[in-house]
């Protein structure tokens, strides 16, 4: 691995972004004095100041500073068709007249449930939660109650939302033992594992006390830290020998990795499935779903006692309101079609291969990787297979450098860059969407080209 000094903190590039992007600046400056930090999601703080943006459309959005920007964040991966979808719309701006809240169940959330359990062949029963977080905190409740047992198995670099059982081990180093905030007890009840160790897995199993295995099974981050073939299978096996509910967290893989995700994609089906941003079309909201006997807790009974102290409690305000659910049911009948999965791996295969290259024919180290409809970009190093065309799984670069990626003063760098030239990136890399073309590929590969020759010619790369 080649890792190259960080360069000092004002470069041409970012000189430039700062003029060239004043209004995002007076804009963020207004933030931070009423917002902390004057963003309202840790993902999207960026130094000096983040991009603001004004409107957005099919794979464009336009910052407050008067720029066209190509959209590889995409609504952080919730929109697969594209902003402002037509479809989308038309099926919201239908439902805005029948009232946004009618605190009672509606046609559209049974419809809804219907699709998800169409598509996704783990599911036999949906429950509808206002965001991924809390889908993947209601899951992990459940796995609780179903065996009885209280601790959680989750995997080095892998993101399950910000609840308290969540954050453990996300962020390098994975073995820290405190999260600011939460309280021991709560980190005490979860695990994390390096993930490609199926040993470990079952030797942790073994102790008994294990009631849910969770992860991305894209691997972390949307196959930032790739899985080796064949451990979803192992996982699989090794939760049933041991009593554990298998938890797949697809939150970005479900509807994007198939039309039923990254299990069907993979071949291995998990107990209970997490789903939230293309779920819900575009709008805020979440889903658990899985097999009747593992949903069976939040059913109501009529047995003394059942439902005061026995049922999980799940309550939530905005759960499956009408209008997300409008949106949510129009964007998965259009994510059924497996054109739509394809078409977007096929355009981030072509992005994927074009930065390869360009690195290649540049000689800057690096490499872009990534599966499905995603990718990432890593600046400064080399994997031990570098290709020139496309990659999925790098080698030679351990987990946590693989996840430091994003973070490293060359992303950081290459985003400004990227967006001087007309390029918005998502967390050192970026996601697709049906309005995307070759034409936006075409147009960021050259953007990359620039911005890597930039770079070197600042001695980014010694
Ligand atoms: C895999 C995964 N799980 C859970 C979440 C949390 O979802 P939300 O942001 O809707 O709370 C995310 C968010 O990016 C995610 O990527």
């Amino acid at each position: 691995m080649v890792q190259t000094a960080p360069r000092t903190e004002t470069t041409a590039i970012r000189a430039e972004y700062e003029d060239r992007f004043a209004a995002s600046r007076a804009l963020h400056d207004r933030a931070r004095r009423v917002i902390p930090g004057g963003i309202s999601h840790d993902g999207r703080h960026r130094k000096p100041f983040p991009v603001s943006i004004e409107r957005a459309h099919g794979a464009r959005k336009w910052s407050v500073d008067g720029h066209e920007l190509v959209d590889f964040a995409i609504g952080h991966g919730s929109l697969i068709l594209g902003h402002n979808d037509p479809g989308v719309l038309a099926a919201v701006e239908a439902a805005l007249p029948h009232g946004t809240h009618h605190a009672a169940g509606h046609e559209a959330e049974i419809a809804w449930a219907e699709q998800i359990a169409r598509l996704v062949p783990s599911a036999e029963r949906v429950k509808f939660t206002g965001s991924g977080t809390e889908a993947t905190m209601l899951a992990m409740r459940l796995a609780r109650a179903v065996t009885g047992k209280p601790t959680i198995v989750k995997f080095e670099g892998h993101f399950h939302g910000w609840h308290d059982y969540a954050l453990k081990g996300e962020k390098p180093p994975f073995d820290a033992e405190t999260v600011t905030g939460v309280p021991a007890a709560a980190l005490g009840t979860v695990v994390v594992l390096p993930a490609n160790d199926p040993d470990a897995v079952d030797a942790r199993l073994a102790q008994g006390d294990v009631a849910g295995v969770i992860l991305e099974p894209s691997g972390a981050s949307w196959s930032t830290i790739p899985l080796d073939d064949g451990f979803l299978a192992g996982l699989r096996r090794l939760a049933t020998a041991h009593g554990a509910v298998l938890i797949f967290d697809e939150v970005i893989t479900g509807f994007r990795w198939a039309p039923g995700g990254a299990q069907v994609r993979e071949g291995v089906l998990p107990d209970l499935t997490t789903l939230a941003k293309i779920v819900a079309g575009g709008f805020p909201g979440g889903a658990v779903c899985g097999g009747a006997d593992f949903m069976a807790p939040l059913e109501f009974r009529d047995e003394p006692g059942w439902n005061a102290t026995k049922k999980i409690r799940h309550q939530g305000t905005f759960n499956a309101s009408p209008v997300v659910a409008a949106a949510g049911l129009e964007a998965l009948r259009r994510c059924a079609d497996p054109a739509v999965q394809a078409r977007c791996d096929e355009l981030a295969a072509r992005l994927r291969a074009g930065f390869n290259l360009v690195l290649a024919e540049r000689g800057v180290p690096g490499f872009a990787w990534g599966d499905s409809s995603v990718f990432h970009v890593a600046l400064g190093e080399s994997c031990a297979n570098r290709p020139t065309g496309d990659l999925k799984h790098p080698a030679g670069l351990s987990a946590a450098a693989l996840k430091g990626t994003v973070a490293s003063p060359h992303s950081e760098s290459l985003h400004l860059g990227m967006l001087i030239e007309g390029v918005d990136l998502f967390a050192g890399g970026g996601m697709f969407s049906v309005a995307h073309t070759e034409t936006e590929v075409d147009f960021a590969i050259g953007a990359f080209g620039r911005v890597v020759a930039r770079m070197a010619e600042e001695g980014a790369f010694g």
